[in-house]
C-alpha cells in the first residue's frame, strides 16, 4: 500500500488522534449492531499496546437540529467499546473547550478518551462536514499524531478526517483502513481473474458509476435485486409492479449494449400481488411477469446460473441483496449467493458494506468472505475508481514532506 500506516510511526506517550468510524445502528438508545466498533479493535488495542494516549473521535448519523443531538450521542458507543476491550473509556460529553482540553492533558498513557459526535458541530454551519478550517485545525492542534481508522467515512471531506490530516504533520491510516484499500483496491485494479462483480439492491441510478467502471475491469457482472428490472424493461419485458426506474431505462439499455454478453440477468423471480412480508409468492421466468405481480427475489434457475458463472470465479466483488431479504421468505437468493461464495475454493470474496453486508452478517456468514467492508458508501465509491477525499489525505510512504 501507498500510505503510511500506524505501524509506521512511533506512538509511546505520543496523544494519538484517531478517527474511526463508529456510526452504528441504533434504536432506542441501543446499539443492533456493533460490528464497525469490533473491526477497529485491532487498531484501538495496537495504539494501547504501543503506550499511546488515545484520543478517539466519530461521527453518528446526521445531526441538523438540536433534538437529534438526544438520539445521536456517542456515550453508548463509548460504553460498548469499553465492555469490548474490558477496559474504561473516559466518555467526554464535547466536541471542543476546556473541559475536553482538561481530560486529553491529564491523560496517562494507555488511557483512552471518547469525545462527543463530531457532527454536533453541524449545528454551526455544518462546521464538521463543511471541513471548516477553524475546526480542522483545531481538533488537530489537540493531539501529536493523526491516525484515520474510519473507511466507512472516507468518501467524505470532513473536518474530522481531511481537516484533521491537512493540519497535522503526521496522518497515517489505521489496520482496518489498510485492510479496506488492499481488499477494495486490489481488486479493481489489479484482480486475479476470472473477476466477477456481483451487483444487486434497488436502484441502478445508485450503481451507475460502479457498472461503469466495472464493465472495464471485471470479466463478468451478475445483476440481481431491484435493480434487474430496469434492465428486463430496457429488453421490452413487462415487469408489472417490480420497482423499476423508468430514467433509467436508456442508460440501461446502452449499457446491455456495450456490455457485449459480459452483464447477466437473472432468469426467474419470485413474485408477490403485495409488498409484504407473508404476501403469497410465485415463480416465474423473467420474461413472464404479470401486470398486476412484483419481483421480490431471484428464484432456483438464477442461483443455478449464478453458481455456474461464479464457479472458476477467482476475485469476486459483491454489492447489493439479491431480493428483499428483510422478509424471510424473500431471503434465499440473498442466502444462497452468500453461501456460494462461501464455498469458492480460492477465490478472494469481498462484500461491500450496506445491506448486503448486513444480510451476510445476519445470515451468519460473517467469517466465510475475505474481507466484508465497513463502508456502505465509501465503498461504492471506490469500486466507482473514485479517488476517496480521507484516503487522499492520509500521509504517502516515502513521504518526505506533506505532500509529495
Ligand atoms: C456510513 O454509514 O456510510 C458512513 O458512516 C458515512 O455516513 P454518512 O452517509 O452519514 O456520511
Amino acid at each position: 500500500m501507498s500510505k503510511k500506516t500506524i505501524r509506521d510511526i512511533q506512538l509511546q506517550g505520543k496523544t494519538v488522534l484517531m478517527r474511526v468510524d463508529f456510526n452504528v445502528p441504533m434504536s432506542e438508545g441501543r446499539i443492533t449492531n456493533d460490528n464497525r466498533i469490533v473491526q477497529a479493535l485491532p487498531t484501538i488495542k495496537y495504539a494501547l499496546e504501543q503506550e499511546a494516549k488515545l484520543v478517539l473521535f466519530s461521527h453518528l448519523g446526521r445531526i441538523k437540529t438540536e433534538a437529534d443531538k438526544e438520539t445521536n450521542s456517542l456515550a453508548p458507543v463509548a460504553k460498548r467499546l469499553s465492555e469490548l476491550l474490558e477496559k474504561k473509556v473516559t466518555f467526554v460529553p464535547e466536541t471542543r473547550g476546556q473541559v475536553l482540553e482538561k481530560a486529553i492533558k491529564n491523560m496517562k498513557n494507555g488511557d483512552i478518551v471518547m469525545f462527543e459526535n463530531t457532527r454536533f458541530e453541524d449545528l454551526n454551519e455544518k462546521a464538521e462536514s463543511k471541513n471548516n478550517p477553524e475546526l480542522g485545525k483545531y481538533w488537530a492542534s489537540l493531539g501529536d499524531v493523526f491516525v484515520n481508522d474510519a473507511f466507512g467515512t472516507a468518501h467524505r471531506a470532513h473536518a474530522s478526517n481531511v481537516g484533521i490530516a491537512n493540519n497535522i504533520e503526521t496522518a497515517v491510516a489505521g489496520f482496518l483502513m489498510e485492510k479496506e484499500i488492499k481488499f477494495i483496491g486490489e481488486a479493481v485494479d489489479n484482480p486475479e481473474r476470472p473477476f466477477v462483480a456481483i451487483l444487486g439492491g434497488a436502484k441502478v441510478s445508485d450503481k451507475i458509476s460502479v457498472i461503469e467502471n466495472l464493465l472495464n475491469k471485471a470479466d463478468k457482472i451478475l445483476i440481481c435485486g431491484a435493480m434487474a428490472y430496469t434492465f428486463y424493461k430496457a429488453k421490452g419485458y413487462e415487469v408489472g409492479l417490480s420497482k423499476c426506474e423508468d430514467d433509467f431505462v436508456d442508460f440501461a439499455k446502452q449499457l446491455l449494449e456495450k456490455a457485449g454478453g459480459k452483464i447477466i440477468l437473472p432468469q426467474d423471480h419470485l413474485v408477490t400481488k403485495e409488498f409484504a412480508a407473508d404476501a403469497e409468492a410465485d415463480l416465474v421466468p423473467a420474461d413472464n411477469i404479470l401486470t398486476d405481480q412484483m419481483g421480490m427475489d431471484i428464484g432456483p434457475k438464477t442461483i443455478e446460473l449464478f453458481k455456474e458463472q461464479l464457479n472458476d470465479a477467482k476475485t469476486v466483488v459483491w454489492n447489493g441483496p439479491a431480493g428483499v431479504f428483510e422478509f424471510e421468505k424473500f431471503a434465499t437468493g440473498t442466502k444462497a449467493i452468500c453461501q456460494i461464495l462461501a464455498e469458492l475454493k480460492d477465490a478472494t470474496t469481498i462484500l461491500g458494506g450496506g445491506d448486503s453486508a448486513a444480510a451476510a452478517i445476519q445470515m451468519g456468514f460473517q467469517d466465510k468472505f475475505t474481507h466484508i467492508s465497513t463502508g456502505g458508501g465509501a465503498s461504492l465509491e471506490y469500486l466507482e475508481g473514485k479517488e476517496l477525499p480521507g484516503i487522499k489525505a492520509i500521509n504517502n510512504k516515502g513521504c518526505c514532506c506533506k505532500n509529495c
